[in-house]
This record gives structure tokens, C-alpha cells and sequence, in this order.
């Protein structure tokens, strides 16, 4: 089968197309046929050499990537959850070695849900790293509650407009962070408020928060502080919860903490409820073909996406 490898790890031309073989599901796990995989920040980062690709690099050949959408091709003998012939999707194996960037990936069948027939590969593929962090962010860590009022950094990108509507859907006023040109988009992904961080310091306009997602890191986090309400939560994914900037939030009652996504069937199941509905939408603003997965992460390392950048695999 046609994959990606990282042998060396730096700039995107070293991703190597290569030829490799299929890989054999284990008991627990299905071979999925990709269709379609989205490319993420942790992508572009552990392919020069930071992030996971150390403990990717213990089961080299390291194949980046975790995010797929496509069909089972064959089951191991203990799956229940599917047979072949089922369209699937989800984060494989995060924040272990995914294997996304191939024509057939083995995912635990734990880490994969079905994949709503109106939504198509693409959109499905986007719908699940990003989608999973905000989801675990807001709905299992911070737990939010209508009429709550939560900041989005970087509403635009990836996890924020993920973010922003499921915010939404339950029921929070949405504050999003973003630069001018996209508040029309983050308004119609369900943002109440919109704060342009190139004109004004979000702590001089924003108060009375009781959530914050903070993707940016600790400069950031220290300063949504000031944002927040007392007794107030604040969760980095970025690592921006460090432990001056906790001590500073005990002080209020706050609580700072640092998240990191895991891959998980059930939560990815209650995103693909929310998709077959309407209720959430992957944007994805760019499509390249699987030969330029190059052409896609200099895409990402702009930091300037709208949404989610894919790539049409078969
Ligand atoms: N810990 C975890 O589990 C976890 C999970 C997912 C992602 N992450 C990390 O979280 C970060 C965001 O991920 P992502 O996938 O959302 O990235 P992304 O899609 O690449 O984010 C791009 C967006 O960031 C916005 N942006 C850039 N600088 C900004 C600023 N100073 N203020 C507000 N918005 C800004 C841009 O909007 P404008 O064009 O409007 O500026 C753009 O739309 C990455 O560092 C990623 O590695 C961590």
C-alpha cells in the first residue's frame, strides 16, 4: 500500500511516499480502507521531530497522522462494533502512533465510530481530532452549562470552530478570538461575540467568563485570567496551565489546567450524532490529493486556516 514515512524528521518535503505492506488487524482492531485523512497542528510538529515523534520513532517506521474516515475491510475476531463493508471514523490510537497517512490503517475498534451517511469523507475526517478536543475540553472537563459564558481562542482554526458551535449548541454565550476577516465566519458558527486580537487585548473587553478554551499557551492563559469569572475553569491545550499561572488562579479559585486528547469511540459517536443532525458542520477550507500531504502541511504551518485542511487519500 501507498503511505507516508518520516525517516528523517524535518521540513515537509521530508514526508516520503513510499510503498509498504498492508498492515493485519489484531483481534480488538478493524483494517480500514482510507478515504479521506485531516492533517493537524500535532502533525506538522512531530514530522520535524517534536511533539510524539519520539514515541512514534519506538515503532518506526514512523507513518504520521491520526485522523481517517473509510471503510471497513476486514474485522479481527473479537470486534463487535463492526463489520465489513461499514463506513467509519475517528483518531486512531492518540496520542500513540496512528498511522493515519496510508491506504489502510488498523484502528481499534474502541477508537472509531460510524461514520453519519450525509456527511461525506472529507468532512467526516475533519470532524475528529479537532472535533474531539473540544468536545473533551468543553463537555467532560468544564462541563458547560447553558447560559454559561465561554471564550474561544482561535475560533477560526481547527478546534475552535468546533468549539464555538458546540458552545453553542449547548446553549453558552459564545465569545471567539480571531483576526478581523474571519468574525462573519465565526458569527455564523455560533460566536455571540467576536474580539479581534490584532486591535484589542482580550482581557480589556472580555469579564465574567466562566470557561475559557485557551489554545494558544501560557502568555495567553495568564492574561484570560482576567477574563474569567471567580471560581471560574480555564483549560490550555497548549500548555499554557503552568504552574505560576495556576498558583495565580488558586488565588480566585480558578481552575487551570493543561488537556491533551485521547482517542475515544464513544465521544467521537456523540460527535457523529451531532453531524448526522446538522447540529456541528466540519468546514474544511482546503482538499489536497494524498501525493501533496507536503502541499497540505505547509498549509497548517501558515497557522492562518479556516477550519480544517483534508486530504483525499482513495
Ligand atoms: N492538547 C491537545 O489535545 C490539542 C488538541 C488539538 C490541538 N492542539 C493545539 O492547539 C493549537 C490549535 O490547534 P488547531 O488545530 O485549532 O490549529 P489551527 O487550525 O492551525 O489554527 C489556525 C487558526 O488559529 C488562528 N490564530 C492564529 N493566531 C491567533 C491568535 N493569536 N489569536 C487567535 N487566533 C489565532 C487563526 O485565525 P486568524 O486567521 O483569524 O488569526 C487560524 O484560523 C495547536 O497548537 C495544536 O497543536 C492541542
Amino acid at each position: 500500500m501507498k503511505a507516508f514515512v518520516v525517516n528523517e524528521p524535518g521540513a515537509p518535503e521530508t514526508l516520503q511516499f513510499t510503498d509498504l505492506e498492508k498492515p493485519t488487524p489484531q483481534d480488538n482492531e478493524v483494517l480500514v480502507k482510507v478515504r479521506a485523512v485531516s492533517i493537524n497542528p500535532v502533525d506538522t510538529k512531530t514530522r520535524e521531530g517534536k511533539a510524539l515523534y519520539n514515541t512514534l520513532k519506538e515503532t518506526a517506521p514512523v507513518i504520521p497522522g491520526w485522523d481517517i474516515s473509510g471503510e471497513v475491510v476486514e474485522v479481527g475476531n473479537a470486534v463487535q462494533a463492526f463489520k465489513v463493508g461499514d463506513e467509519v471514523f475517528g483518531m486512531v490510537n492518540f496520542p500513540g502512533h496512528g498511522r493515519a497517512y496510508a491506504e489502510y490503517v488498523a484502528a481499534p475498534e474502541t477508537h472509531l465510530a460510524r461514520k453519519p451517511r450525509n456527511v461525506p469523507h472529507h468532512e467526516a475526517a475533519a470532524a475528529t481530532l479537532a472535533a474531539l478536543t473540544a468536545w473533551q475540553v468543553l463537555v467532560n472537563e468544564a462541563n458547560i452549562q447553558p447560559g454559561q459564558r465561554v471564550l474561544v481562542h482561535a475560533a477560526a482554526g481547527g478546534v475552535g470552530h468546533f468549539a464555538v458551535q458546540l458552545a453553542k449548541y449547548f446553549k453558552s454565550f459564545v465569545i471567539g478570538t480571531a483576526s478581523k476577516q474571519n468574525h462573519d465566519f465565526i458569527r455564523n458558527m455560533g460566536a455571540d461575540e467576536t474580539i479581534d486580537y490584532n486591535e484589542e487585548k482580550v482581557e480589556d473587553v472580555v469579564q465574567d467568563v466562566d470557561v475559557v478554551l485557551d489554545s494558544l499557551g501560557e502568555e495567553n492563559t495568564r492574561r484570560s485570567l482576567l477574563c474569567l469569572k471567580d471560581g471560574g475553569k480555564i483549560i490550555s491545550i497548549l500548555g499554557g496551565a503552568k504552574e505560576a499561572v495556576q498558583a495565580e488562579a488558586e488565588k480566585r479559585n480558578i481552575e487551570a489546567k493543561n488537556y491533551l486528547v485521547h482517542s475515544s469511540g464513544q465521544d467521537q459517536a456523540k460527535i457523529a450524532d451531532l453531524l448526522s443532525q446538522g447540529k456541528i458542520t466540519a468546514h474544511v477550507s482546503h482538499v489536497y490529493d494524498f501525493e501533496d500531504m507536503a502541499k497540505a502541511h505547509e498549509q497548517v504551518e501558515t497557522h492562518k486556516t479556516r477550519g480544517k485542511v483534508v486530504v483525499h487519500v482513495s
